[in-house]
């Protein structure tokens, strides 16, 4: 088992300004993630809106460094990487965002966009990139003379399309996309999930794959990591995750998505998750979930557990 992507005690914390008056405050977006990603393998991460998902792939993909903990890509430390190790790991992670509009230049013809990176990064002839563009344009279901259209003539699943071409172009071993399918819709999300795991198999390429929707992921995943409020709450291989699920909020996820959980034989096993996400400038004492939880006990609201457990599946919950 080779691990391309590591994350040991990941932080990312922002200062804050609340108002004319106010002392500014300090968001912890990401309070501490471990994880590791295996060569040619998906590892979900999935947690609502605010937990820390987009953070954590702004720091894997180096758009910003972390405020504490390790980022070791292809188990090289990149706090002590030189600019050039840090322009070749650059290189071997790329990125899909959620809304392919944003992401992809209007200005800019489909073939000029997916030839930008072979431009940046290789020293291949105009003839080379046009070739390759062609060739991986194929491969993610795109017409060759779609080659000198402009994004705004295609529709949100083809754009993706696009993006993950895009993406791919320089072959790279590991893929950060964040909410890919998110702005889809249902029919075509499908497609979009097939296609990035036939292109799985065929590049070897491994998934960090973000999503606030763990029935997304059922599927595509080989592991999970659930987050709340900027930290995990469980991680495991996926059917240990989607089958045994240990804390009380992936149970409620999983009960919110009906279909996502087998063992829910009716309506009235769901768990409805109570009260709002807290605010990450004041989060609680203890476990972030106490006040949520249905199983809470006193030393939840005090101390805040660990992730305890093995590599299949580890959770961190007192009462689990
Ligand atoms: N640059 C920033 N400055 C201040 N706060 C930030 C910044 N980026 C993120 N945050 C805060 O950090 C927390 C986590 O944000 P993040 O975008 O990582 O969540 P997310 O899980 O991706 O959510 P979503 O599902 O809505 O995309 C949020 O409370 C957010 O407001
Ligand atoms: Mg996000």
């Amino acid at each position: 088992m080779t691990v391309v992507l590591e994350g040991q005690g990941l932080a990312r914390s922002y200062d804050v300004a609340r108002g004319v008056f106010a002392k500014p405050g300090v968001v912890a977006a990401l309070a501490g993630v471990s994880f590791q990603l295996e060569a040619g393998k998906t590892l979900a991460v999935v947690g609502e809106s605010g937990s820390g998902k987009s953070t954590l792939a702004r720091l894997v993909t180096l758009i910003e460094p972390p405020t504490a903990g390790t980022l070791l890509i292809d188990g090289r430390d990149v706090a002590s990487a030189s600019d050039a190790e840090k322009h070749a790991m650059r290189r071997r992670i790329q990125m899909v965002f959620q809304n392919p509009y944003g992401s992809l230049n209007p200005r800019q013809r489909i073939g000029t966009a997916l030839e930008e990176p072979l431009r940046v990064h290789t020293s291949q002839t105009a003839e080379e990139r046009r070739d390759a563009a062609r060739t991986m344009m194929a491969r993610v279901g795109l017409r060759p003379e779609f080659y000198d259209r402009y994004p705004h003539m295609f529709s949100g699943g083809q754009r993706q399309r696009i993006a993950i071409a895009r993406a791919l172009m320089l072959k790279p071993p590991i893929l950060v996309l964040d909410e890919p399918v998110s702005a889809l819709d249902v029919s075509i999300r499908a497609q979009v999930l097939n296609l990035l795991a036939e292109l799985q198999e065929e590049f070897g390429t491994a998934y960090l794959f973000i999503s606030h929707d763990l029935s997304v992921v059922r599927h595509i995943a080989d592991r999970v990591m659930v987050m709340y409020l900027g930290r995990a709450t469980e991680i495991g291989n996926r059917d240990a995750v989607f089958e045994r699920p240990r804390h009380p909020y992936t149970r409620a996820l999983l009960s919110a998505t009906p279909r996502a959980d087998p063992t829910l034989k009716d309506k009235k096993d769901r768990i409805i998750l109570q009260g709002e996400l807290p605010s990450p400038f004041n989060p609680p004492t203890g476990c972030a979930f106490n006040p949520r939880c249905p199983n809470v006990v006193d030393r939840c609201r005090s101390e805040r557990p660990e992730m305890v457990g093995n590599a299949t599946h580890a959770v961190a919950c007192w009462r689990a």
